[in-house]
């Protein structure tokens, strides 16, 4: 048997490196991928300090031990945080001695209009058991920084408080050592329900 290492063959064999190679950084880069996305999947939340209804600060780690279901918007909202916190509401009550473990908060993206006593009253008008949280502009722009939440200020009009918060619509549930588990989609109280349930062990 001869064997050739003419330049044909050569260029055959250098051909089959470069793929090899090729293969190897295709490879790596898709594992690199896969290790951000799901750093960034993990990295949603983090430590807060905030303001309750009662003006007494708060921190994450008030509520450890339990789940979070965290929801951020506005108290004049016309749309999304209504219907959301509704649903909260009625899943948490389908959920029966369940809903125990899990504490829903909703979280101000207006700090300037949503003093602690605005905000108390507006949680109350959805479940005794939603806890409303307010803070400073500083305080809210942090949270909202770790939880991801886009954020955008419209004005409706010339005066100071004309103007409305566009935001994501995202419920978010924290496990009871404070960390993220998943985005809960809201269809419907059922659906939340369901889905909430799943991931209670
Ligand atoms: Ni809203």
């Amino acid at each position: 048997m001869r064997l050739d290492f003419g330049p044909h063959r050569r260029g055959y064999r250098l051909a089959i490196v470069g793929m090899a190679f090729a293969a190897v950084l295709v490879i790596a880069g898709v594992a690199t991928w896969l290790f951000q996305a799901h750093s960034q999947a993990s990295g949603i939340g983090g430590p807060f300090t905030l303001i309750d209804g009662l003006g007494q600060q708060v921190t994450d780690r008030s509520f450890r031990g339990r789940y979070m279901l965290v929801y951020f918007g506005f108290t004049f909202c016309p749309d999304a945080c209504p219907t959301t916190l509704n649903e909260v509401a009625e899943a948490l009550d389908q959920l029966g001695p369940k809903a125990d473990r899990v504490q829903p908060i909703f979280i101000t993206l207006d700090p300037d209009r949503d003093t602690p006593a605005v905000i108390k009253q507006y949680v109350g008008n959805f479940s005794p058991k939603l806890i409303g949280l307010t803070g400073t502009p500083e305080q809210i722009a942090a949270v909202t920084k770790e939880y991801r939440v886009y954020r955008a200020i419209h004005r409706t009009g010339p005066g100071p408080k004309d103007y409305t918060v566009d935001h994501s619509s995202v419920l978010y549930l924290m496990g009871p050592d404070g960390r993220f588990i998943a985005p809960i989609p809201s269809e419907s109280p059922e659906a939340l329900a369901t889905d909430i349930a799943k991931y209670l062990s």
